[in-house]
C-alpha cells in the first residue's frame, strides 16, 4: 500500500489533516486503534462533556430558574441513566457523522497501531497483533494526548472512585462527595456537572487561582460564581497522595507555602492535573524523530519533525492542548504537503471553559500584557447592565477588552458570562484583521443581545460605554 499521506491518529487533528489533504486530491491513509473515528474530543472528551453540562444545567435550571419565569414543573427528577443515554447518543452521532465523511472523502481507514519506521515508512498493528507495512510520501503524527496524573504521586485510576475525565462522564451514580484535584478547566467542567446534580464537590488547587493563565480577573469573577453555585476551593494546596478508602478514597495536600497536611474523605475522586503528549509505542526514538524537553514532537514553524516527510500536529506538539488548535494545525499541514501555504496564527486562538457561566477569552491577558511591558487601555463593561442579559436571568460576568494605548489595536477580549464561547468569536475575527477597540465599539450590534456588552466594553477602552 502507498499513498501521498498517511495520518496517524483520528481525533481533531488527524481527521481534519486527512479530509482536508483528501479535498487537496491526494491519497489518504488514516491509521487509528479505537475502533472509533473521533479521538479523544469525539469519544470521552469535549463531546460527551458537553452533553451532560446542557443537561445538567437544564435539571439545575429547571430546579432553580423556572420558577422565577412562571413556569411550575415542582422538583425535577433526575434520571441519571437517561442523561448518560444523551451523552452517549451525542457521541454516537457524532462518530457516524465522522465515519461518513471518511467515506464520502475516499479516506482508506486503516485500523490498528501506527508505528513509524522512518522517512516514507510505516507499520499498522491490527489488534491481533499482525503488522502491515505501509509506504506514505508524507506521515503526519497526530496521536494526541492521555491523562497526566499527579507528578510524584502514585494514582491509582479504577475509574470508578478514583475517576480520570473518562469516568468522571460514566459515574453510575451521583456521588454524595466528589473532591477534584486540579482546578483547571476539566476539574471545573465536570465539577459543576456532578455539582448541580447534587454532589458536594470541593476542588483543590496547587496554585492561587483557579484557570492558572486566564485573566486573572476574570478567573476571580468566576471563582465567586462557582463558589455561589455550591463549589468549594482549597486553593494553594499540593495534592501529595489520592488513595481508596473504604468505598470511597482520601486526598491528602499540603498548603504549597508550608504547614500541616490535611486530607478529605470523598465517595469519588476525579484527578484532573493536565494531560502529557501520546507517544508510547509510535517508535519515534528508533525512526530518529525527536522529542523536546516536555517529552512532545519536536516541530518547525512548519509542523516538520527531525525527518523530512514526517509531520507532527495538535496534543502531541507544542502550544495549547485544545481540539480546534490542532484541527487549525490539521489543515495547515495538508495544505503544506500539497504545497500551498499552510499557516496557524497562535495569537488568536480562543480558549472557552463551558461551564454555567461560560469563559471564554482570546489574546493576552492583562497579566501577560504587564509581565511584556505592553501599555494597554483596559474597558469593561457588566452583563447586569445589559438589557437581553436581564430577560433571560443571565446577569453575571462582564466583558473586559484590551487595546494597546498608542495603537488602540485590540490585543485581548476576556469573558464571562452566559454564551462567552460564542461571543468571543467576534473578537477573534477582529483580531485576526488587526482591529481597533473603536472598530469593534463602531460595529452595528444587534439590539437586544448579549453581544452589546462586547461593543459597550470596546467603547469604554477609548470613551465611555452608553449603558452605564
Ligand atoms: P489544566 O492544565 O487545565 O489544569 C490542571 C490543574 O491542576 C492546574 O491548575 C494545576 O495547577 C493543578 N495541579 C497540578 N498538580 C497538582 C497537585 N499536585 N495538587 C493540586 N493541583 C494540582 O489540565 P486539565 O484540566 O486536566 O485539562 C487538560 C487539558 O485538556 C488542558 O490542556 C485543557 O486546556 C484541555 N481541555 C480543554 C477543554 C476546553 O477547552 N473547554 C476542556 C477539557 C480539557
Amino acid at each position: 500500500m502507498s499513498y501521498d499521506v498517511v495520518v496517524i491518529g483520528a481525533g481533531p487533528g488527524g481527521y481534519v489533516c486527512a479530509i482536508k489533504a483528501a479535498q487537496l486530491g491526494l491519497k489518504v491513509g488514516l491509521v487509528e486503534k479505537r475502533a472509533t473515528p473521533g479521538g479523544t474530543c469525539i469519544n470521552i472528551g469535549c463531546i460527551p462533556s458537553k452533553a451532560l453540562l446542557h443537561a445538567s444545567e437544564m435539571f439545575a435550571e429547571a430546579g432553580h430558574s423556572f420558577a422565577a419565569l412562571g413556569i411550575d414543573v415542582g422538583k425535577p427528577k433526575l434520571d441519571l441513566a437517561k442523561m448518560l443515554g444523551h451523552r452517549q447518543a451525542t457521541v454516537d452521532a457524532n462518530v457516524k457523522g465522522l465515519e461518513f465523511l471518511i467515506k464520502k472523502n475516499k479516506i482508506d481507514w486503516l485500523r490498528g497501531t501506527g508505528k513509524v519506521i522512518g522517512q516514507g515508512k510505516l507499520s499498522v498493528i491490527g489488534d491481533d497483533g499482525t503488522e502491515k507495512e505501509i509506504e506514505a510520501k508524507n506521515i503526519v503524527i497526530a496521536t494526541g494526548s492521555d491523562v497526566a496524573g499527579i507528578p510524584g504521586v502514585d494514582v491509582k485510576f479504577d475509574e470508578k472512585v478514583i475517576v480520570s475525565s473518562t469516568g468522571a462522564l460514566a459515574l453510575e451514580k451521583v456521588p454524595g462527595t466528589l473532591v477534584v484535584v486540579g482546578g483547571g478547566v476539566i476539574g471545573l467542567e465536570l465539577g459543576s456537572v456532578w455539582s448541580r446534580l447534587g454532589a458536594k464537590v470541593t476542588v483543590v488547587e496547587y496554585l492561587d487561582t483557579i484557570l492558572g493563565g486566564m485573566d486573572g480577573e476574570v478567573a476571580k469573577q468566576f471563582q465567586k460564581l462557582l463558589a455561589k453555585q455550591g463549589l468549594d476551593f482549597k486553593l494553594g494546596a499540593k495534592v501529595t497522595g489520592v488513595a481508596k478508602s473504604g468505598k470511597g478514597a482520601k486526598v491528602t495536600f499540603e498548603p504549597v507555602k508550608g504547614g500541616d497536611a490535611e486530607t478529605l474523605d470523598a465517595d469519588v475522586v476525579l484527578v484532573a492535573t493536565g494531560r502529557r503528549p501520546y507517544v508510547d509505542g509510535l517508535g519515534l526514538e528508533a525512526a530518529g524523530v525527536t522529542l523536546d524537553e516536555r517529552g512532545r514532537v519536536a516541530v518547525d514553524d512548519h509542523f516538520c519533525t527531525s525527518i523530512p516527510g514526517i509531520y507532527a500536529i495538535g496534543d502531541v506538539i507544542r502550544g495549547p492542548m485544545l481540539a480546534h488548535k490542532g484541527e487549525d494545525e490539521g489543515a495547515a499541514v495538508a495544505e503544506i504537503i500539497a504545497g500551498q501555504a499552510g499557516h496557524v496564527n497562535y495569537d488568536v486562538i480562543p480558549s472557552v471553559v463551558y461551564t454555567s457561566p461560560e469563559v471564554a477569552s482570546v489574546g493576552k491577558t492583562e497579566e501577560e500584557l504587564k509581565k511584556a511591558g505592553i501599555a494597554y487601555k483596559a474597558g469593561k463593561f457588566p452583563f447586569s447592565a445589559n438589557g437581553r442579559a436581564r430577560a433571560m436571568q443571565q446577569t453575571d460576568g462582564f466583558v473586559k477588552v484590551l487595546a494597546d494605548e498608542a495603537t488602540d489595536r485590540v490585543l485581548g477580549v476576556h469573558i464571562v458570562g452566559f454564551g462567552a464561547g460564542e461571543m468571543i468569536h467576534e473578537a477573534a475575527v477582529l483580531m485576526e484583521f488587526g482591529g481597533s477597540s473603536e472598530d469593534l465599539a463602531r460595529t452595528c450590534h444587534a439590539h437586544p443581545t448579549m453581544s452589546e456588552a462586547v461593543k459597550e466594553a470596546a467603547l469604554a477602552t477609548f470613551f465611555k460605554p452608553i449603558h452605564m
